[in-house]
């Protein structure tokens, strides 16, 4: 009997407690379909929105490295940039200038040289102007293609490799391109030293540049020294081109404690610059190599067809003869190929 009595009392206020608890709750609470537990809660997008450029949404940290506090960070036109502009300025770079190649090709064909090859051969390039070029040549080739991977590897790359073959490529591409880098600074800053006395622009080359150095059309030769007006801009490229890449490709490497902001700027920099270098030295490789008979002798032995040298650098073979008294000019019995 007692514990029926205790049995209805305790149904009794549990029923009442339900009863207060219900009455205390909002309306909107008390009806099961519209129950929302994150409705009021902040949505991305509207922590997105907040952002003002340049802006972070940020916390307090109480650890040396303040970007940590950082909840979102800035970069939301950085990732478009990296994601969308960078890529199709690559590829409008690189396909435009191998259009224009094929273009040239078929209007132009190869640049002979137009009196033949002679029996003579003229000195060009000592062994340390060889050396210098090759260091930076193959570094700045190796870069390029590390490089390139980071901005279109994962587009093009990983469907036809697979994502486990390309995430062991990329791991030393990445390598490859942080240590390489050094090379690439050294070969820079030697390139300078070495030919900027040679590279000075003068009147010769704008009448050079405005003629277009006589390429589009046989039997066209300008007068030039050492270098040619378009040499002289595939000398400044690669020198100033060469010290953005180093300033930016430097910062990425050392972080300062300036933060992401500074990374991203370096970072767009460096991404820009590369591309539309890689886009010119396209075109002198080509035209040092497969584009003119003799001028890949330059770099290879350092002389040249001594024809060769009067088409395209006349005035630096008459100093040359007459400083040196013809001394660099060899190989009378030696026929050029
Ligand atoms: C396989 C690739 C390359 C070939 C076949 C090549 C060939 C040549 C040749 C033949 C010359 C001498 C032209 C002359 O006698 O007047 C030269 C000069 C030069 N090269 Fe290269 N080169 C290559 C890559 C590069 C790269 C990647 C760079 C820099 C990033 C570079 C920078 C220069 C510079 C600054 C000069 C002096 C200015 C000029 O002649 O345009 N080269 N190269």
């Amino acid at each position: 009997m007692t514990s029926m009595l205790s049995k209805v009392i305790r149904t009794g206020l549990l029923s009442l407690v339900f009863g207060l608890f219900v009455v205390a709750m909002p309306a909107s609470a008390q009806q099961p379909s519209s129950v929302n537990p994150t409705a009021q809660s902040v949505k991305e997008a509207q922590l997105l929105d907040a952002l003002k450029p340049g802006q972070s949404l940020a916390g307090r940290v109480s650890i040396p490295n303040k970007d940590a506090a950082n909840l979102i960070q800035p970069g939301r036109d950085w990732r478009a940039f990296n994601q969308e502009t960078l890529p199709r300025i690559g590829t409008i770079a690189i396909l435009g200038v191998l259009a224009l190649l094929v273009l040239f090709y078929l209007v132009r064909g190869k640049i002979r040289i137009d009196a033949g090859p002679s029996q003579m051969r003229i000195t060009r390039f000592g062994s340390v102007d060889r050396f210098v070029h090759w260091l930076t040549a193959t570094s700045f080739i190796a870069l390029a293609i590390t490089g390139a991977n980071v901005t279109f590897g994962k587009s093009v790359l990983m469907p036809m490799m697979g994502p486990e073959a390309f995430s062991a490529w990329s791991g030393m591409a990445k390598l490859i391109h942080n240590y390489v880098g050094f090379a690439f600074m050294a070969g820079v800053a030697l390139t300078f030293l070495i030919w900027v006395k040679d590279n000075i622009p003068g009147a010769t080359d704008l009448k050079w540049i405005l003629v277009g150095g006589g390429l589009l059309s046989k039997g066209t030769h300008p007068p030039a020294k050492r270098f040619n007006g378009g040499q002289k801009i595939v000398f400044w490229s690669v020198v100033l081109g060469g010290a953005f890449l180093s300033l930016s490709g430097w910062h990425l490497l050392f972080p300062t404690a300036e933060g992401m902001a500074e990374a991203q700027w370096h970072a767009t920099l460096h991404g820009t610059v590369a591309f539309v270098m890689t886009a010119l030295i396209i075109g002198h490789i080509y035209i040092g190599s497969v584009g003119m008979e003799g001028a890949f002798d330059a770099m290879a032995s350092g002389e040249v067809d001594l024809n060769w040298a009067k088409e395209h650098h006349s005035l630096w073979v008459k100093e040359e003869m007459e400083r040196k008294s013809g001394s660099r000019i060899s190989g009378a019995a030696q026929p050029a190929e």
